[in-house]
């Protein structure tokens, strides 16, 4: 077992709610496709703060619910598809904002993975015992990138952020039982976001685009998602040394309600076991799954020793499960 406790959870989301029926003002949809095909009913989108902001104020209110001052951050780690930059990281931007001075920050590019990426970062370097505490955020501000006149991606994902302290803590029995994380970066162009262009000639045109939209083959990851993830949850499984019915809860990528009531088909798992959260928020890609953790730990449906798989999938195109005991 590798050691980690995740001592606290928190989430952000902005306030701006955009219903399904608000987008089939603007674009040829309905609200009847959406939720038939996706599950999704609305979701939120940031207006005027980017990535970085959303991501500060759950910095902010996991220090806050921790009682443990910036200065005691050794490392920030920030997992997102939807960077305010590619340099600097967002993640340096949360740490100035903080001043937390101790810790050095960077990010996570691994899309809808990130934040199962992230954790398994973050237990590798808890074991260096000059890093005591690590916070790792997933923060996406996706609506900057979604092309809003493509109803096959625009329709589908929502804006928020939420992460975890994170530290060892030896007198529990908190930590990563069992893990499988794989990359099929032969899919690369399957998802891509704010993809750049190479000049074309020089001197340079001056109006020439350097950056293509948001751009998803939706059959191809519905498919290789509802292929890779039971693998992946098996492997994970078997790397633990349980079975799949062992597992309390299957806290899901949440991408699509149909890939989830798919999965747990597939598995001969009860649907109870897969809670949703994407109603509400859409597909927050690397904010999902620490999103529906803090959901479920508010409502107390997650609680201390239960034994929880987490699963990412995504852009990459990258998969990624823990199960830990929480
Ligand atoms: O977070 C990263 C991981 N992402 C995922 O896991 C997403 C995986 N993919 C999916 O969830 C699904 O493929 C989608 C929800 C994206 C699409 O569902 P689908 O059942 O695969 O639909 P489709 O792309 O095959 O499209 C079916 C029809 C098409 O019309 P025709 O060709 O059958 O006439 C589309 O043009 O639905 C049409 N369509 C829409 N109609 C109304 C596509 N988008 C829309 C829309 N509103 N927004």
């Amino acid at each position: 077992m590798e050691e980690l406790k995740i001592i606290q959870t928190a989430g952000f989301i902005p306030e701006k709610e955009v219903k399904n029926a608000d987008l089939a003002q603007i674009m040829s949809t309905s609200d009847e496709w959406i939720q038939t095909r996706t599950g999704i009913k609305k979701r939120h989108i940031s207006l005027q703060a980017n990535t970085s902001d959303l991501c500060i104020k759950v910095a902010q209110k996991l220090l806050e619910k921790s009682q443990i001052s910036a200065q005691m951050l050794d490392l920030i780690i920030v997992a997102t598809m939807s960077p305010d930059s590619t340099t600097p990281a967002t993640a340096a931007i949360v740490q100035g904002a903080l001043n937390a001075k101790n810790a050095y920050a960077f990010d996570i590019s691994a899309a809808c993975a990130g934040f199962v990426y992230g954790l398994k970062t973050a237990a590798n370097f808890l074991k260096d015992p000059k890093i005591k505490y690590v916070l790792l955020i997933g923060g996406e501000v996706l609506s900057k990138l979604v092309a809003w006149d493509d109803r096959s991606t625009a329709v589908l994902f929502g804006d928020g952020a939420a992460g975890a302290l994170l530290a060892i803590d030896q007198q529990t029995e908190s930590g990563i039982l069992g893990s499988d994380l794989k990359t099929f970066g032969q899919f690369n162009t399957s998802l891509t976001a704010a993809k750049t262009q190479p000049l074309s000639e020089f001197p340079p045109k001056t109006n020439e685009k350097r950056y293509t939209p948001f751009m998803m083959d939706g059959r191809a990851v519905y498919n290789f998602a509802t292929e890779q993830v039971p693998r992946s949850l098996r492997d994970a499984c078997q790397d633990a040394g349980l079975s799949l019915a062992e597992i309390d809860l299957f806290l899901l990528h949440q991408a699509n309600e149909r890939i989830i009531k798919s999965i747990a088909k597939r598995l001969d798992l009860p649907l109870a076991k897969f809670p949703l959260g994407l109603a509400e928020l859409g597909n927050t890609s690397a904010a999902s799954i620490p999103l529906l953790l803090d959901d479920l730990i508010q409502s107390k449906k997650v609680t201390r020793g239960q034994t929880l798989a987490l699963c990412g999938f995504g852009g990459g195109l990258t998969i990624g499960t823990l199960i830990i005991k929480f």
